[in-house]
């Protein structure tokens, strides 16, 4: 399975911050942003990575991340995306990369505690279509956000008012080949991009959409709020943790 880590967009949330940079690029506590989800995808035991970025300083990503040596890896690749048409059109950009292949993605400013690899075998298990991870907020209504009748997620709603759980979908997806020939029928959304929960909603429509539970914190980076957030959670706990503590076994 190859991977893809989405850092382009112009980060015009995090303004003045990153008006000459990258947003991917700021530090969150002791490393810059887009290590933690490098990071996920080697520990999920992904190599092959192609970064796509965009915005300003494109350059940098090539002299901090140079050629992957650091993370144990043999060569990373690199993409631009001119503009700021959402995340299934920096997704878009890989499709010569995952040449058909399974693919999974992760939103260059989503962190986590763990990591992944549930999801991937529960994936690599599947026979097609798309695995999207889940995790409980506070605040569901800044995200992507499924309905969930008994087990099955019946939709996904893209920032809603009045959002129908109290989950997340996290910026980590996992998808088959097919995933190109959807983003090929998207239109824009009300915000002018190409949303990646339209394309989760085509393979939920498909009846091949499953999902799973993250273990551990989860956040995204892209708000003062939870760039701060982020900061605090790994100097208090450290990210990217690739065993389990032991749990404290029930009474
Ligand atoms: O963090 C999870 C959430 O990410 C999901 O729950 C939502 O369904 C999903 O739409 C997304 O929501 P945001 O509004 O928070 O996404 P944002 O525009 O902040 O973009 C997140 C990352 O995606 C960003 O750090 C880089 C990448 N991206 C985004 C855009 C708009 C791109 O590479 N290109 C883009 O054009």
């Amino acid at each position: 399975m190859k991977g893809v880590v989405l850092a382009g967009g112009t980060g015009s949330r995090l303004h003045p911050l990153t008006r000459v940079t990258n947003k991917h690029l700021l530090p969150v506590y002791n490393q810059p942003m887009i290590f933690y989800p490098v990071q996920t995808l080697v520990n999920a035991g992904i190599q092959n990575i192609l970064v796509v970025t965009g915005g300003q300083n494109a350059g940098e990503f090539l002299r901090l991340l140079s050629n992957g040596k650091d993370f144990g890896l043999k060569h990373i690749n690199y993409t631009y995306q001119e503009g700021e048409g959402g995340i299934a059109d920096a997704l878009r950009l890989a499709e010569h990369f995952i040449e058909g292949e399974r693919v999974c993605v992760i939103l260059g400013d989503n962190i986590i505690e763990n990591n992944i690899c549930e999801a991937v075998e529960r994936f690599q298990r599947q026979e097609r279509g798309a695995h999207i991870i889940l995790k409980e907020v506070d605040d569901p209504e800044r995200f992507g956000c499924p309905e969930i009748r008994e087990t099955r997620i019946v939709a996904i709603e893209e920032k809603p008012k009045q959002p129908k759980s109290r989950y997340a979908v996290t910026g980590m997806y996992f998808f088959d080949g097919t995933v190109f020939e959807k983003i090929r029928r998207l239109q824009p959304s009300w915000r002018g991009e190409l949303e990646i929960t339209d394309v989760n909603n085509m393979y939920l429509a498909e009846g091949s959409l499953t999902f799973s539970v993250l273990d551990g914190w989860w956040t995204d980076a892209g708000t003062f709020e939870s760039l701060r957030r982020a900061s605090n959670l790994v100097a208090e706990t450290g990210a990217n943790k690739l065993t389990q503590p032991a749990r404290a076994p029930r009474r």
